[in-house]
């Protein structure tokens, strides 16, 4: 059983980070469905994934002068930390505290990816612009339409 399912709301409408997360949702699920002998290179292959997702969303950040990225980088290097402990562990043979990890980043996904990822994604799509439309694609609204005809004020860009 999958630890987690690819969902519309991991659509974030921003085609790098989109595939991304794809790949970062099969690789985890490959850990979290590993026997034993196959843990410690499953958790590799997503450790290096994570470190290239994470290094090129902090590298866009910083490109477009992304005013949250202090907060978002700071998570990542977090998770990060928290995943080269656990690799140490797995290596050592504690298989277990692999799964409960897997289990927990899989948790964690889901929130990042609707908050962090979510803000980085809309500001990538907008060109960096502060303040661009809060509603995300699910509000019907046509926005780069209503952006060209000059029809949302600052205030409706929210
Ligand atoms: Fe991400
Ligand atoms: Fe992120």
């Amino acid at each position: 059983m999958n630890l987690i399912d690819w969902s519309p709301e991991f659509e974030l409408g921003e085609e790098t980070m989109d595939a991304t997360h794809r790949e970062f949702v099969d690789l985890l699920n490959a850990v979290g469905e590993a026997p034993d002998e196959e843990l410690l290179p499953r958790l590799d292959a997503f450790l290096e994934h994570t470190e290239a997702h994470f290094g090129d969303e902090n590298r866009r950040m910083a490109e477009v002068n992304f005013p949250p990225s202090h907060c978002h980088t700071n998570e990542h290097e977090n998770v990060l930390l928290i995943i080269r402990d656990v690799r140490g562990r797995v290596e050592g043979g504690d298989f277990e505290v692999g799964r409960v990890l897997a289990t927990a980043v899989a948790d964690w996904f889901r929130q990042h990816a609707a908050t962090m990822d979510t803000m980085l994604a809309s500001y990538l799509r907008t060109g960096g612009e502060v303040g661009g439309c809060s509603h995300g694609d699910a509000c019907g609204h046509d926005h780069a339409a209503e952006a060209e005809q000059g029809e949302l004020t600052a205030d409706e860009r929210g």
